[in-house]
Protein backbone atom coordinates (compact mmCIF):
# COMPACT_ATOMS: atom_id res chain seq x y z
CA UNK A 1 0.00 0.00 0.00
CA UNK A 2 1.11 3.62 -0.47
CA UNK A 3 1.33 6.24 2.08
CA UNK A 4 -2.85 7.47 1.02
CA UNK A 5 -3.59 3.98 2.27
CA UNK A 6 -4.45 2.80 -1.41
CA UNK A 7 -3.49 -0.43 -3.35
CA UNK A 8 -0.76 -0.01 -5.63
CA UNK A 9 -2.40 -1.54 -8.51
CA UNK A 10 -5.36 0.78 -7.86
CA UNK A 11 -3.09 3.61 -8.18
CA UNK A 12 -1.26 2.58 -10.96
CA UNK A 13 -4.07 1.27 -13.43
CA UNK A 14 -7.43 2.38 -12.06
CA UNK A 15 -7.14 6.26 -11.02
CA UNK A 16 -8.91 7.31 -13.97
CA UNK A 17 -11.90 4.91 -12.72
CA UNK A 18 -12.12 5.30 -9.23
CA UNK A 19 -9.77 7.90 -8.27
CA UNK A 20 -9.66 11.06 -10.07
CA UNK A 21 -11.84 13.89 -9.33
CA UNK A 22 -13.80 13.65 -12.40
CA UNK A 23 -13.92 9.95 -12.49
CA UNK A 24 -17.25 9.25 -10.39
CA UNK A 25 -19.47 11.89 -12.16
CA UNK A 26 -18.19 11.12 -15.55
CA UNK A 27 -18.61 7.58 -15.31
CA UNK A 28 -21.67 6.84 -12.57
CA UNK A 29 -24.39 6.94 -14.94
CA UNK A 30 -26.43 3.38 -15.95
CA UNK A 31 -26.39 4.21 -19.59
CA UNK A 32 -22.27 4.25 -19.85
CA UNK A 33 -21.95 1.27 -17.09
CA UNK A 34 -24.68 -0.30 -19.06
CA UNK A 35 -22.51 0.16 -22.56
CA UNK A 36 -19.11 -0.97 -21.27
CA UNK A 37 -21.14 -4.05 -20.21
CA UNK A 38 -22.53 -4.29 -23.69
CA UNK A 39 -25.98 -3.51 -22.73
CA UNK A 40 -25.98 -6.27 -19.75
CA UNK A 41 -26.25 -4.64 -16.89
CA UNK A 42 -29.59 -4.69 -15.66
CA UNK A 43 -29.44 -8.45 -16.50
CA UNK A 44 -26.26 -9.04 -14.23
CA UNK A 45 -27.40 -6.81 -11.37
CA UNK A 46 -30.88 -9.01 -11.20
CA UNK A 47 -28.92 -12.37 -11.49
CA UNK A 48 -26.87 -11.11 -8.62
CA UNK A 49 -30.21 -10.01 -6.93
CA UNK A 50 -32.56 -13.17 -7.50
CA UNK A 51 -29.54 -15.54 -5.80
CA UNK A 52 -28.80 -13.15 -3.48
CA UNK A 53 -33.10 -12.77 -2.48
CA UNK A 54 -33.06 -16.77 -2.63
CA UNK A 55 -29.97 -17.12 -0.07
CA UNK A 56 -30.46 -16.90 3.75
CA UNK A 57 -31.75 -13.49 5.56
CA UNK A 58 -29.36 -11.23 7.27
CA UNK A 59 -27.52 -8.45 6.74
CA UNK A 60 -25.20 -8.66 3.18
CA UNK A 61 -22.02 -7.55 2.66
CA UNK A 62 -21.18 -5.94 -0.84
CA UNK A 63 -17.41 -5.93 -1.68
CA UNK A 64 -16.64 -2.62 -3.10
CA UNK A 65 -18.59 -0.13 -4.54
CA UNK A 66 -20.69 -0.71 -7.99
CA UNK A 67 -21.25 2.42 -10.26
CA UNK A 68 -24.91 2.33 -10.95
CA UNK A 69 -28.30 1.66 -9.40
CA UNK A 70 -26.95 -2.16 -7.77
CA UNK A 71 -26.49 -1.04 -4.14
CA UNK A 72 -29.82 1.08 -4.67
CA UNK A 73 -31.81 -2.40 -5.63
CA UNK A 74 -29.87 -4.53 -2.93
CA UNK A 75 -31.29 -2.04 -0.31
CA UNK A 76 -34.99 -2.08 -1.87
CA UNK A 77 -34.26 -6.11 -1.27
CA UNK A 78 -33.65 -6.40 1.96
CA UNK A 79 -36.01 -7.62 4.71
CA UNK A 80 -37.10 -4.52 7.70
CA UNK A 81 -34.54 -5.78 9.98
CA UNK A 82 -31.52 -6.35 7.41
CA UNK A 83 -29.13 -4.31 6.35
CA UNK A 84 -26.37 -3.71 3.90
CA UNK A 85 -22.87 -2.96 4.48
CA UNK A 86 -20.41 -1.79 1.57
CA UNK A 87 -16.64 -2.03 1.96
CA UNK A 88 -14.43 0.19 -0.55
CA UNK A 89 -11.06 1.34 -0.13
CA UNK A 90 -11.64 4.37 -2.05
CA UNK A 91 -12.94 7.07 0.82
CA UNK A 92 -14.73 9.22 -2.53
CA UNK A 93 -16.45 6.14 -3.44
CA UNK A 94 -17.71 5.29 0.34
CA UNK A 95 -19.44 9.38 0.18
CA UNK A 96 -20.68 9.14 -3.49
CA UNK A 97 -22.44 6.19 -2.42
CA UNK A 98 -23.75 7.52 0.89
CA UNK A 99 -25.69 9.89 -1.49
CA UNK A 100 -27.57 7.96 -3.19
CA UNK A 101 -28.63 5.27 -0.39
CA UNK A 102 -30.43 5.81 2.68
CA UNK A 103 -28.71 6.01 5.69
CA UNK A 104 -30.96 4.03 8.26
CA UNK A 105 -30.19 0.88 5.38
CA UNK A 106 -26.72 0.96 4.73
CA UNK A 107 -23.50 0.90 6.62
CA UNK A 108 -20.11 2.41 4.83
CA UNK A 109 -16.93 1.10 5.76
CA UNK A 110 -13.44 2.15 4.49
CA UNK A 111 -11.89 -1.30 4.24
CA UNK A 112 -9.54 -3.31 1.52
CA UNK A 113 -10.86 -6.43 0.39
CA UNK A 114 -7.68 -8.12 1.52
CA UNK A 115 -8.02 -7.37 5.32
CA UNK A 116 -11.63 -7.26 5.75
CA UNK A 117 -11.87 -5.51 9.65
CA UNK A 118 -15.13 -8.00 10.35
CA UNK A 119 -15.06 -11.21 12.74
CA UNK A 120 -15.26 -14.42 11.01
CA UNK A 121 -19.17 -15.39 10.26
CA UNK A 122 -20.12 -12.24 10.77
CA UNK A 123 -22.59 -11.91 7.24
CA UNK A 124 -25.37 -14.47 5.80
CA UNK A 125 -24.91 -13.18 2.47
CA UNK A 126 -21.63 -11.37 0.40
CA UNK A 127 -21.50 -10.57 -2.94
CA UNK A 128 -18.54 -9.38 -5.01
CA UNK A 129 -19.79 -7.72 -8.26
CA UNK A 130 -17.14 -6.82 -10.94
CA UNK A 131 -14.55 -6.77 -8.55
CA UNK A 132 -12.10 -9.34 -9.16
CA UNK A 133 -10.65 -9.11 -12.96
CA UNK A 134 -9.41 -5.50 -11.38
CA UNK A 135 -7.17 -7.42 -8.83
CA UNK A 136 -3.59 -8.99 -9.32
CA UNK A 137 -4.19 -12.58 -8.25
CA UNK A 138 -2.35 -12.85 -5.25
CA UNK A 139 -4.92 -9.83 -3.91
CA UNK A 140 -7.96 -12.21 -5.27
CA UNK A 141 -6.99 -14.95 -3.92
CA UNK A 142 -7.00 -12.64 -0.55
CA UNK A 143 -10.44 -11.38 -1.16
CA UNK A 144 -11.71 -14.19 -1.80
CA UNK A 145 -10.25 -15.82 1.27
CA UNK A 146 -11.61 -12.78 3.32
CA UNK A 147 -15.61 -13.44 1.76
CA UNK A 148 -15.74 -16.87 3.10
CA UNK A 149 -14.20 -16.24 5.99
CA UNK A 150 -16.74 -13.49 6.83
CA UNK A 151 -19.52 -15.30 5.42
CA UNK A 152 -21.19 -17.35 8.32
CA UNK A 153 -21.96 -21.27 7.97
CA UNK A 154 -25.31 -21.84 5.80
CA UNK A 155 -24.05 -18.67 4.20
CA UNK A 156 -24.28 -17.49 0.54
CA UNK A 157 -21.37 -15.92 -1.66
CA UNK A 158 -22.81 -14.28 -4.99
CA UNK A 159 -19.68 -13.29 -7.74
CA UNK A 160 -20.59 -11.66 -10.44
CA UNK A 161 -17.84 -10.97 -12.97
CA UNK A 162 -16.19 -11.31 -16.62
CA UNK A 163 -15.24 -14.93 -17.53
CA UNK A 164 -14.19 -16.60 -20.69
CA UNK A 165 -16.21 -16.03 -23.74
CA UNK A 166 -16.78 -19.11 -26.46
CA UNK A 167 -14.30 -19.12 -29.38
CA UNK A 168 -16.68 -17.55 -32.11
CA UNK A 169 -17.81 -14.91 -29.75
CA UNK A 170 -18.40 -11.64 -32.05
CA UNK A 171 -17.46 -9.70 -28.95
CA UNK A 172 -14.20 -11.61 -27.81
CA UNK A 173 -11.68 -9.52 -29.72
CA UNK A 174 -13.39 -6.24 -28.94
CA UNK A 175 -13.41 -7.46 -25.04
CA UNK A 176 -9.68 -8.82 -25.50
CA UNK A 177 -8.59 -5.27 -26.68
CA UNK A 178 -10.31 -3.88 -24.08
CA UNK A 179 -8.49 -5.70 -22.01
CA UNK A 180 -5.26 -5.15 -22.84
CA UNK A 181 -5.54 -1.71 -22.76
CA UNK A 182 -6.80 -0.97 -19.38
CA UNK A 183 -7.31 -3.98 -17.54
CA UNK A 184 -4.25 -6.02 -17.01
CA UNK A 185 -5.44 -8.73 -14.57
CA UNK A 186 -8.64 -9.09 -16.08
CA UNK A 187 -7.99 -12.09 -18.46
CA UNK A 188 -7.09 -14.08 -15.72
CA UNK A 189 -10.86 -14.83 -15.43
CA UNK A 190 -10.17 -15.76 -19.26
CA UNK A 191 -7.64 -18.61 -18.07
CA UNK A 192 -8.07 -19.70 -14.36
CA UNK A 193 -11.59 -20.57 -13.04
CA UNK A 194 -12.57 -19.42 -10.20
CA UNK A 195 -14.01 -22.43 -8.52
CA UNK A 196 -10.92 -23.85 -8.20
CA UNK A 197 -9.79 -20.89 -6.05
CA UNK A 198 -12.27 -21.47 -4.13
CA UNK A 199 -12.23 -24.90 -4.01
CA UNK A 200 -8.13 -24.58 -2.56
CA UNK A 201 -9.84 -21.91 0.08
CA UNK A 202 -12.69 -24.43 1.09
CA UNK A 203 -13.16 -28.05 -0.68
CA UNK A 204 -16.54 -27.96 1.18
CA UNK A 205 -18.29 -25.68 -0.89
CA UNK A 206 -21.30 -26.04 -2.99
CA UNK A 207 -20.87 -24.03 -5.85
CA UNK A 208 -23.58 -23.40 -9.27
CA UNK A 209 -21.77 -21.50 -12.31
CA UNK A 210 -23.72 -19.87 -14.51
CA UNK A 211 -22.66 -18.37 -17.94
CA UNK A 212 -23.69 -15.59 -20.04
CA UNK A 213 -23.67 -14.01 -22.80
CA UNK A 214 -22.28 -17.25 -24.54
CA UNK A 215 -19.61 -16.97 -21.99
CA UNK A 216 -18.49 -13.39 -21.60
CA UNK A 217 -19.84 -13.35 -18.15
CA UNK A 218 -20.13 -15.64 -15.17
CA UNK A 219 -22.21 -15.45 -12.18
CA UNK A 220 -21.40 -17.90 -9.16
CA UNK A 221 -23.63 -18.92 -6.44
CA UNK A 222 -21.51 -20.44 -3.43
CA UNK A 223 -22.79 -22.16 -0.24
CA UNK A 224 -20.72 -22.51 2.97
CA UNK A 225 -22.41 -25.61 4.35
C1 LIG B 1 -16.40 -3.23 -7.86
S1 LIG B 1 -15.10 -2.68 -8.76
C2 LIG B 1 -15.72 -2.53 -10.42
C3 LIG B 1 -17.16 -2.22 -10.58
C4 LIG B 1 -17.65 -1.87 -11.94
N1 LIG B 1 -16.59 -1.54 -12.85
C5 LIG B 1 -18.63 -0.75 -11.82
O1 LIG B 1 -18.45 0.15 -11.04
O2 LIG B 1 -19.62 -0.80 -12.50
C6 LIG B 1 -14.78 -1.00 -8.41
C7 LIG B 1 -14.58 -0.63 -6.97
O3 LIG B 1 -13.66 -1.50 -6.34
C8 LIG B 1 -12.91 -0.76 -5.39
N2 LIG B 1 -11.73 -1.53 -5.02
C9 LIG B 1 -10.72 -1.93 -5.80
N3 LIG B 1 -9.81 -2.63 -5.10
C10 LIG B 1 -10.28 -2.71 -3.83
C11 LIG B 1 -9.81 -3.31 -2.63
N4 LIG B 1 -8.66 -3.96 -2.59
N5 LIG B 1 -10.58 -3.20 -1.53
C12 LIG B 1 -11.75 -2.52 -1.54
N6 LIG B 1 -12.24 -1.92 -2.65
C13 LIG B 1 -11.52 -2.02 -3.77
C14 LIG B 1 -12.64 0.54 -6.11
O4 LIG B 1 -12.30 1.58 -5.22
C15 LIG B 1 -13.98 0.78 -6.82
O5 LIG B 1 -14.85 1.56 -6.06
Amino acid sequence: MSDSRLPDYLLKYYRWAYIAPMALRFWDHEGLVDLILFHQYRRLRDLARTALRQGPGGDLLQIACVYGSLSACLVDDLAPAARLHVVDVVPEQLRHLAAKLPAHAAVLHRNDSRYLAFADASFARVLIFFLLHEQPAAVRLATLREALRVLRHGGRLVIVDFHRPRRWHPLRPLQWLIFHLFEPFARDLWVQELIPLLRQIDPSLRIEQELICAGLYQRLIIDKP
